[in-house]
């Protein structure tokens, strides 16, 4: 068949992470082992799934409202500081189409979208969708820590400029950003009425640090979070957006034109999750993350061919290859080699083609075990 496709469509490409587990599949290795995948290896939380089975059980099966069911819309806003009423949120199919629908609700063709690099690949994919042009300000790096100099992200504002993109604590290096920062740049979102789009998926995977959230200094923002990666729930779909009423009442008609509603059940499932004591048992997962953190920090910075920084968040580490500047090529020998999985750095931006992401999800053992090859094949 000669099918036309159209311009948005051809923009789009499949992320190199699963090219490389596409390939790894493909190979079969019986020792594997994936230090790519972001998710935790946890299974799903207790309560989730429960939840999930009791409203499968109670044939809560049908369309829910478009914005999503009341009560599960309230209590995600329960705490919040500014955006706090049911009204204020919207209920998704994960964090993804939330990205895609903020992005699709804002930018028109030719607006401009900052972008921190390195970065996860859907915001710049939705704002190429949307005929926008995505401007990157990428991190840098000073005293074995990633910093966002303020200062780059002012350079780069023109008249075009719509909306910037944030992500802490932030995919894939990490970095969490500190209360300054947030402050700072919720002041250019004030005076230059610009709108910042926060995703706060990470927000529980944080050490030694405090969460903030420019919803704390700004009115100018939209919040997109979800259950994917703090209890171990990808495959459920359940996202959502906190924003001013108005923007969420111009968004619903996008959600409801894609997809009409969340996937009920899980909705129901997410209610049951956070009515009952979650608090106890994210924190053992995320005390758990802390040790796998610091293990496999003081595994890998031991290897003088790599550069590590300390992640602050996330189960991310964005290591530097002293030796490679081609992250790929270094990706496919590591697997062909030692059967580890690792994403290539230029997943997340063409600057970014020394390093590599790896993910520490795997037990202790497992981790221990992946080091040690890595260490055999740089070295
Ligand atoms: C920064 C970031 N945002 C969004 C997502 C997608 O989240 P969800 O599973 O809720 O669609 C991911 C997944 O890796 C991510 O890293």
């Amino acid at each position: 068949m000669k099918t036309l496709f159209s311009k948005r469509i051809c923009g789009q490409s499949i992320n190199l992470t699963q090219y490389i587990h596409d390939k790894a599949k493909a190979f079969k290795f019986n020792d594997l082992i994936d230090f790519a995948i972001g998710f935790p290896c946890e299974n799903i939380n207790k309560n989730l799934r429960e939840g999930a089975i009791r409203a499968l059980k109670s044939n809560k099966t049908i369309y829910s409202p478009t914005a999503g069911i009341p009560e599960l819309r309230k209590i995600i806003v329960k705490n919040r500081l500014r955006y706090n009423k049911k009204d204020n949120a919207l209920i998704t199919a994960g964090v993804s189409e939330a990205v895609f629908l903020v992005i699709a609700s804002l930018v028109n063709p030719g607006d401009e979208v900052i972008i921190i690099s390195p970065s996860y690949f859907i915001f710049q994919n939705c704002v190429n969708f949307c005929g926008g042009k995505s401007v990157f300000v990428p991190l840098k790096i000073s005293g074995n820590k990633f910093y966002l100099d303020i200062k780059e992200i002012k350079k780069k504002i023109t008249d075009k400029t719509k909306l910037i993109v944030f992500n802490s604590p932030h995919n894939p290096t990490g970095w969490v950003a500190d209360k300054k920062t947030i402050e700072e740049l919720s002041k250019i979102a004030d005076c230059r009425g610009i709108t910042i789009l926060s995703d706060e998926i990470y927000k529980n995977y944080i050490y030694n640090r405090k969460f903030y959230s420019p919803e704390e200094f700004t009115k100018n923002v939209i919040v997109v979070d979800g259950i994917s990666k703090s209890f171990s729930a990808t495959g459920l779909r359940i996202g959502w957006i906190v924003a001013e009423k108005n923007v969420i009442e111009k968004i619903l008609p996008l959600h409801q034109l894609i997809l009409f509603c969340a996937p009920t059940p899980f909705q129901y499932a997410a209610h049951d999750l956070f009515k009952n004591n979650y608090k106890a048992s994210l924190k053992k997962h995320i005390d758990q993350y802390k040790l796998k953190r610091n293990l496999v920090f003081n595994l890998l910075s031991k290897i003088s061919e790599v550069e590590v920084i300390k992640p602050e968040g996330t189960f991310y580490m964005f290591l530097r290859l002293k030796n490679y500047k081609n992250s790929i090529e270094f990706s496919e020998k590591l697997l062909l080699s030692k059967h580890i999985v690792v994403v290539p750095g230029l997943d997340y931006g063409k600057e970014w083609g020394s390093f590599i992401r790896i993910a520490y999800r795997e037990p202790k053992n497992k981790i221990k075990e992946a080091c040690l090859r890595f260490k055999e094949f740089v070295s």
